[in-house]
């Protein structure tokens, strides 16, 4: 016959076993799952459902070849002048969401974080990002920039 306290000090260390490895478990599980969302970054879309057309600057405010940071639905959006017209794009970068920035010389965006480039249309160039950046339709009215959601994105 087993000795009870000898039989409790089992069940305690069968307990503390089990707790330490569910413990141990939960960690590995939530490290797992901060690696897979850095690999494979969730979808993002404009948080604010904006479909209405938003006047965002003056036309005279972007000069051609220029390019300047607006806000649409709330959120950061990049007005470029090219040549071939204007172009807006969002201002999120597709692989985790910081904020890329327009780099004039180059004529390409580059996000601060992972070094991910796009192109002036938004392509990726490099890096991390496996998502163009979202496209929005531009349309000058009276010398007044506005932005409109596209249909497809
Ligand atoms: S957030 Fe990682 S490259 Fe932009």
């Amino acid at each position: 016959m087993k000795d009870p306290e000898s039989v409790a000090t089992s069940d305690r260390r069968r307990f503390l076993g089990r707790l330490l490895g569910g413990a141990l478990g939960l960690g590995l599980l939530g490290m797992l799952s901060a690696v897979v969302a850095y690999i494979f970054p969730p979808h993002r879309r404009f948080a604010t459902p904006v479909r209405r057309r938003q006047r965002v600057a003056q036309l005279r405010e972007i000069p051609p070849g220029k390019g300047k940071q607006v806000l649409f639905g709330g959120e950061p959006v990049w007005v470029l002048h090219l040549r071939e017209g204007l172009i807006a794009l969002s201002a999120i970068c597709t692989h985790q969401g910081c904020i890329v920035n327009w780099d004039e010389q180059r004529g390409t965006f580059t996000c601060p974080c992972h070094g991910g480039r796009f192109d002036a249309h938004g392509n990726v160039l490099a890096g991390l990002p496996t998502r163009p950046l979202p496209q929005l339709r531009a349309e000058v009215i009276q010398e007044e920039i506005y932005l409109a959601r596209r249909e497809d994105g």
